[in-house]
């Protein structure tokens, strides 16, 4: 068995942040109560296990068995590797905490997945990084439009 290539890491490392985001989305929609946080934590999640099936199809199908040396060279131009450290959640943070968490995760994540598109020139495979990237970023986007509906309003 050869060793992993660097993208195969790296989709690795992935793999299990999409499954910490589906469990963080999941486990903050049942603390909530019913109402359109928990709808849209809900949608959040599946989004994620979603995510994270796409990208193990990937890994299986070992589309980054072999990387050329010239991907290895973008991934260290680009420090693809930087955006693999999790921004850290203490336990018993309040919802508050868990949505600015949350939010730097999903920009890490489309800052990820917008790296992965440029080192990949496989029509398809670039297209799936560039779908993830777009889809993060509208993550981050919902999860600030309610952190100021629930936290920065004065009603
Ligand atoms: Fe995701
Ligand atoms: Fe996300």
């Amino acid at each position: 068995m050869p060793d992993k290539t660097v993208l195969e890491n790296i989709l690795g490392v992935a793999i299990q942040r999409e499954e910490a985001a589906a469990a963080l989305y999941r486990d903050t929609a049942e603390q909530v109560e019913t109402g359109p946080v928990q709808v849209l934590l809900k949608e959040l999640e599946q989004q994620e296990v979603g995510h994270k099936r796409r990208l193990q199809q990937l890994l299986d199908k070992g589309t980054f068995r072999r990387i050329s040396a010239v991907q290895r060279k973008q991934v260290e131009d680009l420090k693809l590797t930087d955006y693999l450290v999790e921004e850290p959640l203490e336990p018993d943070t309040d919802l508050q905490g868990v949505l600015i968490v949350a939010g730097k995760r999903e920009k890490a994540s489309h800052d990820l997945y917008n790296g992965l598109a440029q080192v990949t020139d496989e029509p398809e495979v670039n297209e799936l990084f560039r779908f993830l990237a777009n889809e993060e970023l509208g993550h981050k986007h919902r999860i600030e439009t309610m952190y100021e509906e629930l936290f920065l309003q004065d009603n």
